[in-house]
């Protein structure tokens, strides 16, 4: 039997345990919000739906956690939405506290599930409900990497007159200003998008996809996108409660991984499965693409550390911490080549694999690249 909790039962968690029980990805579904009343008014809409569509999910909703006891996966949407002008960053403090009341019960009620956080600045709370629950990094993970890719996406098919399920996207880095578009890697009808639009067409579209989440927002007026945002999330809860193995982009925990030291949540692809992020994907990007996320890394370390007066009373585990200047800088001082190291990863995780000691990874590339001229 398979159980998914969602916290929050604003827009985007009514609308993602609205989505999760029509596709019947699991057998019980459980709601929490701290306003009285309003997951319970929730689980009696959807619960009173869910036959339309075919399924017979139970639905359950409370201000407490107990209905939560046992969860596989937990989605944690509870916070505040933007206001028009903020910028996501200024939701950290407010936010941070929700999410610190939250973690200690899905660590206390639900203590082998996989966490997606929701909640904005995403990659700082993500850090920050890791960090709270103790949880190993790869049971932690955000969601805004598939949002963003969706949004470019639409953008690139609305643009060319193609079929958004023609078009191919990806975006990566950080959910924000330092978010990070792969055009390169992008097709529209399996050709490449360079081909299909000339650059300024295509930086034009990165820049309203960077920009996606607040047009929505200066339009609406009264909150952020939800549409989008919940079937985001329902392609990973589907990911993980079904194993499907499947690469996404997601915001998952690097130590190492792409050349991102430290330890620090940052979109990458990963691979989703029943134990969270299975791996991080090296896709082949570009040292530009690389460096990219670097700087995407290196700023959520910052806000991060931001985030201690808050972290007050945290249980100290293993959490994203700014990366130094020297970590840009290889063992012989010379500046680090990233794209190369990511090639000799992808090398080394082939033949390490063959041999199931992909836990040598990180020493076979460091000493590989320590060899190189
Ligand atoms: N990562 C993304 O791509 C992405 C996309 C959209 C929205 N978001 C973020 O998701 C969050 C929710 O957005 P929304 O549009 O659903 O907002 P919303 O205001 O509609 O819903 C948020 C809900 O959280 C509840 N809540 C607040 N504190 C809580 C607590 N301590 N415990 C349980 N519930 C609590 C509120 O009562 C409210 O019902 C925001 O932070 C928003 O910025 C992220």
């Amino acid at each position: 039997m398979t159980k998914v909790t969602v916290v929050g039962a604003g827009m985007v968690g009514s609308s993602t345990a609205m989505r999760i029980g029509e596709q019947r990805l699991c057998e019980e579904l459980a709601l929490v919000d701290v306003v009285d009343g309003v997951a319970e008014a929730m689980a009696l809409d959807i619960g009173q739906a869910l036959p339309f569509a075919g399924s017979d999910t139970l639905i359950a909703g409370g201000t407490g956690y107990g209905h939560t006891a046992g969860s596989d996966v937990v989605v944690i949407t509870a916070g505040l939405p933007r206001k028009p002008g903020q910028s996501r960053a200024d939701l950290l403090e407010a936010n941070g506290k929700i999410i610190a009341a939250v973690a200690g019960e899905v660590r206390d009620r639900s203590p082998q599930s996989v966490v997606i956080v929701v909640t904005n600045p995403l990659d700082e709370m993500t850090a920050l409900a890791q960090r709270l629950t103790g949880f190993p990094p790869q049971r932690v993970m955000g969601m805004a990497g598939m949002l963003d890719t969706a949004r470019f996406r639409a953008f690139i098919a609305w643009h060319t007159k193609t079929p958004p399920t023609r078009v191919e996207a990806l975006t990566l880095g950080s959910h924000g200003d330092t978010m990070v578009p792969v055009p390169r890697l992008s097709t529209v009808n399996g050709r490449p998008l360079a081909e299909a639009m000339p650059a300024a067409d295509i930086d034009a579209l990165v820049e309203r996809t960077r920009d996606g989440g607040a047009e929505i927002v200066r339009l609406l007026k009264r909150g952020s996108a939800w549409w989008a945002p919940s079937a985001a999330i329902t392609e990973m809860v589907r990911a993980i409660v079904r194993d499907e193995r499947r690469v996404l982009p997601v915001s998952a925990y690097c130590r190492g991984e792409l050349g991102i030291d430290g330890g620090v949540y940052v979109g990458v692809p990963a691979r989703l499965g029943r134990g969270g992020v299975l791996e991080i994907v090296d896709v082949g990007l570009s040292a530009a693409e690389l460096d990219g996320l670097r700087a995407a890394a290196a700023e959520v370390s910052q806000r991060v550390a931001d985030l201690d007066g808050i972290l007050a009373g945290g249980n100290g585990g293993e959490v994203a911490a700014p990366l130094s200047a020297a970590a840009a800088v290889a063992p012989a001082g010379r500046p680090r080549d990233l794209a190369l190291e990511s090639k000799v990863r992808t090398a080394a995780r082939q033949v390490l694999a063959r041999s199931g000691q992909l836990d040598r990874l990180e020493e076979v590339v460091q000493r590989a690249m320590a060899q190189l001229p």
